[in-house]
Order: structure tokens, then sequence, then C-alpha cells
């Protein structure tokens, strides 16, 4: 068992120090000139219906989009839409449990936010879900963000558990394919897991209330921010590999994907529209927690470049020349691009942030029985 609030070691600080001082003067004046005016990212529930609407509309239109990927790459591939699913699926052995992890995830929903705006005429900016809100268990299922009306739709039908099948998670309530909303008719192609051919299929969820509540609230929020560096920060939020060491990035992929729905395949999960909310309120928690010491945290990062390499035993850390790629969606860039939501290739802004409790010193109890089995 690691105490994982413990581990912020003052030689890695020290060690790191001098790149960042001198690294974030001059990337921070280029970062200045270049992003006057940022769109701003706001929580579903704030937005008015009419600009739900928009925005739900706009995926409409990129999922009816001609695609760029060719079909050589990934024959599945039907739309626009499909194009940042099959480069998830692509990456996902690349891009999951790794340093490189939120930088990658944050360029790739800040491109999908690009293509909303460029492609089809979307005017706002991508909408974040802060499940925070949806805690307890028994408000989950009645979050706004699974309003059949102005929502992405809720639940599928139970589909009872294979008692064969490893993954169950606790309390899923669902598994079929969904029953309501504006992606009642959705044709998920690709997938299920690597798969990059044409299999039709209907958007399943699974929520799962009683997990979500474990993972997606107030508290495990807190514990997240409360990481001293990037190297831990990132570990608790992607949390460890069973479902008792998940972390909040795990929380909204099978919170709504449970056993049985989309959100939960880990390759193919940016199929179902949700993924986006999830992952631009995941985006929304790192900059919050760079927002708390930006002098420190905006140019902190590390963490391996191989999958669970925690050790370092099959290579390095992810750096800030670290390269990332979107396939066919955007030009090749760097982790240093990104680590400014306001510099860089980035644009946008938070309406609002996560502030860490003042009464944090009353949970620090709880955060050591936290167990990471990685
Ligand atoms: C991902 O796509 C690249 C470029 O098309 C290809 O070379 C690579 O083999 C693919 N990787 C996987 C795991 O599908
Ligand atoms: C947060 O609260 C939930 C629900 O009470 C609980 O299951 C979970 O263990 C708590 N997590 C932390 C980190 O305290
Ligand atoms: C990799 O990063 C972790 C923190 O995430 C750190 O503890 C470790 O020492 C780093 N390894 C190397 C080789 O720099």
């Amino acid at each position: 068992m690691v105490y994982v609030s413990s581990r912020s070691s003052r030689w890695y600080a020290l060690s790191l120090l001098v790149p960042i001082l001198v690294l974030s003067q001059s990337i921070l004046t280029t970062a200045q000139k270049h992003c006057q005016d940022p769109i701003v990212r706001k929580e579903w529930r704030t937005l008015s219906k009419s600009a739900r609407l928009n925005y739900l509309d706009a995926v409409h239109c990129l999922l009816s989009t001609p695609p760029l990927t060719p079909l050589s790459a990934a024959p599945g591939i039907r739309s626009r839409y499909d194009d940042f699913v099959a480069t998830h699926i692509n990456q996902t052995l690349s891009i999951h449990f790794v340093g490189h992890f939120l930088p990658w995830h944050r360029w790739f929903t800040a491109v999908y936010e690009t293509a909303l705006r460029e492609e089809c005429s979307y005017e706002g900016a991508q909408p974040y879900w802060d499940w925070t809100l949806d805690t307890p268990a028994d408000e989950f299922m009645e979050s706004p963000v699974f309003d059949d009306r102005y929502g992405f739709g809720g639940n599928g039908a139970l589909v009872p558990i294979d008692e064969s099948d490893p993954n169950e998670v606790l309390g899923r309530t669902g598994g079929g394919c969904i029953e309501g909303g504006p992606f009642k008719d959705l044709v998920v192609r690709l997938g299920p897991l690597n798969g990059l051919g044409d299999n039709p299929r209907c958007l399943t969820r699974d929520l799962a209330p009683y997990y979500a509540a474990r993972f997606l609230g107030r508290n495990q929020t807190e514990l997240t921010l409360r990481q001293k560096d990037f190297g831990w920060f990132d570990r608790v939020l992607q949390g460890g590999q069973t479902f008792d060491a998940s972390g909040i990035h795990d929380g909204g992929h099978y919170g709504v994907g449970g056993t049985y729905g989309v959100m939960a395949d880990p390759f193919a999960s940016p199929a179902d529209p949700i993924f986006w909310m999830h992952h631009a309120n995941v985006d929304r928690l790192w900059w919050s927690w760079q927002k708390q010491d930006l002098w420190e945290r905006l140019w902190d990062i590390s963490g391996p470049i191989f999958m669970q390499d925690y050790g370092n035993e099959k290579g390095g850390n992810t750096t800030l020349d670290y390269k990332l790629s979107l396939w066919s969606n955007a030009k090749d860039i760097v982790v240093s691009d990104v680590m400014d939501i306001q510099g860089g290739g980035l644009c946008y802004d938070y309406d609002e942030l996560y502030e860490s409790d003042r009464d944090m010193e009353n949970s620090e109890d709880e955060s050591q029985e936290m167990g990471f089995d990685w």
C-alpha cells in the first residue's frame, strides 16, 4: 500500500526546477501573444437550452461529414466523427497509463472542438460535465447530461451479467442500446476493442451510480488535486488496474459504460459523444491543478513513455518535447504545445475551476486509506 500524498520527492522537484524556470519565461511570452480571446468552456447544465441543442446538432453534423482518414487505414470509417474514434483506437495502447495521457487527451479534445467549430459552424466551446454535481449515487441517473431532450440520452435496458465476465462493474444498471435522446439511432461502427473494420451496432450504456459516486465525487476530486507533483497527480487520476483502485478517469468511463457500454471500451470509447464531456472535465481538473501553482506546474510533466512502466524498466519518462500525433486530424505537435491552454496550439479557458476545500485537513485521513496496486 502506498500513501499517495507523501511522495513529492524533493530531489525530483529540484532536478526539474532550473529548466522549468528558463522554459516557462520564454514560452509564457509567446503564449500571451498568440491567444488573445479564448473561447470559454462551460458546464453542460449552465448552458441555455438552445446552446445545448446547438452543440448536439454540431455533433450530428460531424457524424454526417465525410472522413479524412483513408479507408486503407481504417476500413470502417464513415464520418469525420469516426476519424476521432479510429485515432483513439489506433493509439489506445500508447496513450493510457503513460505520462502523456493528459497532454494527448487535451490535444484530442481541443482538435475535436475545433472540428465542431470550423467544419460544423458551432459557435461555442466544448462543454464539460462536472460529475461531482451528480453524486451521491442516488442523484447520478438524474444528471442533466443524460436528459433525452437537452442531453445525451440515458441508460440502456438491463442486460444481465455474464457470470464469466471478469469486468463486472458494481451496481451496473443497463448494458443495452440507449433508449432515448439524440443519439438513440447513432450507428457505432468502429471497435469493439481494436477493430477498425465496419461493425455497425447501437450505442450502449450501462450506468453504474454506485461506482460513479465512489470515484467521481468531490472527495475523489480533492484527493486528486492534493497531489504535489505531476507524476502523482496523473497516477491518482488514471488509477490502478483494478476497479477498486480506480481514479477519476475510470470513474467517468465505467460510471457511464459499466460493463457493456461503449464508454467502457478502452479503445472505442470516443464513439459515445459523452466521452468529450468527460474528458473536458478531466482536462479542467488538470488545469485546476496546474493553476493552483502555475509557476511550478505549468511545465511539470513526467510518467512513463510505455504503458504502466512506472518503474522505467522499458523506457524513460515523457518529456516536454515528446511527440503527439492525431493521425489525419491534426499536425503532429509536442507535449509543450499543450501544457498551457492559452498558449502553444491552444486558446480556450474554463468558466470555473476546482478549488481545494478549506477543510482539506479533515479529509486527509481518508486519503491514507487509498491503496494503489499498480
Ligand atoms: C496505427 O496507425 C499507424 C499509421 O497508419 C500504423 O502504422 C500502426 O500500425 C497503427 N497501430 C495500431 C496499433 O493499429
Ligand atoms: C468518496 O465517497 C464515496 C461515497 O461515499 C466513497 O465510496 C469513496 O470511498 C470516497 N473516496 C475517497 C477518496 O474518500
Ligand atoms: C519518471 O517520473 C516519475 C514521476 O512520475 C519519477 O518518480 C521517476 O524518477 C522518473 N524517472 C526518470 C527516469 O526520470
